[in-house]
């Protein structure tokens, strides 16, 4: 059996906006925007890897808190999770993205309407919303 990956992703809301992140590469989703994260080097916990994931992509120091209830598999051996994060120290700033944002509800459901958003990421916009609604 092939060990199994996770690529984790920050859930970042603060005054009810949710931080996205615009990827630069690869091609395909060059420009749609995701929730910021990367791959947990083996032996990493999910929340060690968001914190080192969002220090060196966004240049913040977050904490993190519960996931988000999907997962999303991308491939047999790579598993999408999400992590509530919140920022203690830093501004965000698009390191190894095109740009970063503050969405609110609105915005968010746009960019999913209108196909923007990174494919695996869609799983999570319900939950994102009722996230919203309420901090
Ligand atoms: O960001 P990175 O390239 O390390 O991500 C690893 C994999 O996870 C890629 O296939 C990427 O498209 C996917 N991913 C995703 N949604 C995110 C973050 C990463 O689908 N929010």
């Amino acid at each position: 059996m092939t060990a199994r990956r996770v690529v984790v992703a920050g859930a970042i809301v603060a005054d009810r906006r949710l931080l996205l992140a615009q990827r630069s590469y690869p091609p395909e989703v060059a420009g749609m925007w995701e929730l910021p994260g990367g791959k947990a080097e083996p032996g990493e916990s999910r929340e060690s890897a968001l914190r080192r994931e969002l220090r060196e992509e966004l240049g913040v120091e977050v904490t993190v808190g519960a996931a988000l209830k999907e997962s999303v598999a991308l491939r047999h051996d790579l598993v999408l999770v999400a992590l509530r994060a919140h920022i203690e120290d830093g501004t965000p700033r698009a390191v190894e993205h095109r740009a970063v944002r503050w969405v609110d509800a609105d915005e968010l459901r746009r960019l999913h309407a209108e196909g923007s958003l990174v494919p695996a990421d869609t799983a999570w916009v319900p939950e994102l919303l009722a996230d919203l609604a309420k901090r």
